[in-house]
């Protein structure tokens, strides 16, 4: 038997500790999340992806009476990106929630089919996306990679 121990790096900042850059991208899923469809869940999710010519694409959960086909804003956010802006350089996509009884924003965590989606397009580039989510009391957690948030994973390399 052998055992491996995996590490996971995430850097919380407070608000005022982030770049420029990043307050930037959080500020659009800020924005993003306004356009949330959910009806259903009341859980409003806005994401906003930052390319490396500094355009940003936003997305947001959209929500459907048949639940499973509604979609969660980060694939909302990427499947855009795909289809809109092929071939360009991802940098960075942040996702900020906010359950619509509550004033202020809550802390997220992508889902799974979320995480596999988005590895697809760190793969697809060869470089890494930096992940920034929000967390409690207004402050940002901050990922390296979306690899580092799904450390076993399937990707083409198992399809062989
Ligand atoms: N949701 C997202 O859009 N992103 C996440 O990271 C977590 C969950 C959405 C899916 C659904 O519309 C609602 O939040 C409740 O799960």
């Amino acid at each position: 038997m052998r055992k491996i121990n995996l590490e996971i790096s995430v850097e919380i900042f407070d608000w005022d500790e982030l770049s420029d850059t990043d307050k930037m991208i959080m500020h659009s899923a800020q924005e993003a999340l306004q356009s949330a469809y959910a009806p259903y869940s009341n859980f409003h999710v806005g994401a906003a992806v930052l390319l490396e010519d500094g355009t940003i694409i936003k997305g947001s959960n959209q929500e459907n009476a048949a639940y499973p086909s509604g979609l969660c804003a980060e694939r909302t956010a990427i499947f855009a990106t795909g289809a809109n802006y092929p071939g360009q350089i991802i940098t960075a996509i942040a996702v900020t929630a906010k359950p619509a009884s509550s004033p202020t924003f809550v802390s997220v965590s992508p889902c799974g089919a979320c995480r596999q989606a988005l590895l697809e397009y760190e793969y697809k580039q060869q470089k890494s996306i930096r992940m920034l989510l929000q967390g409690a009391d207004n402050t940002v957690c901050v990922l390296q990679s979306i690899d580092s948030l799904l450390p076993i994973k399937f990707t083409q390399d198992n399809l062989g």
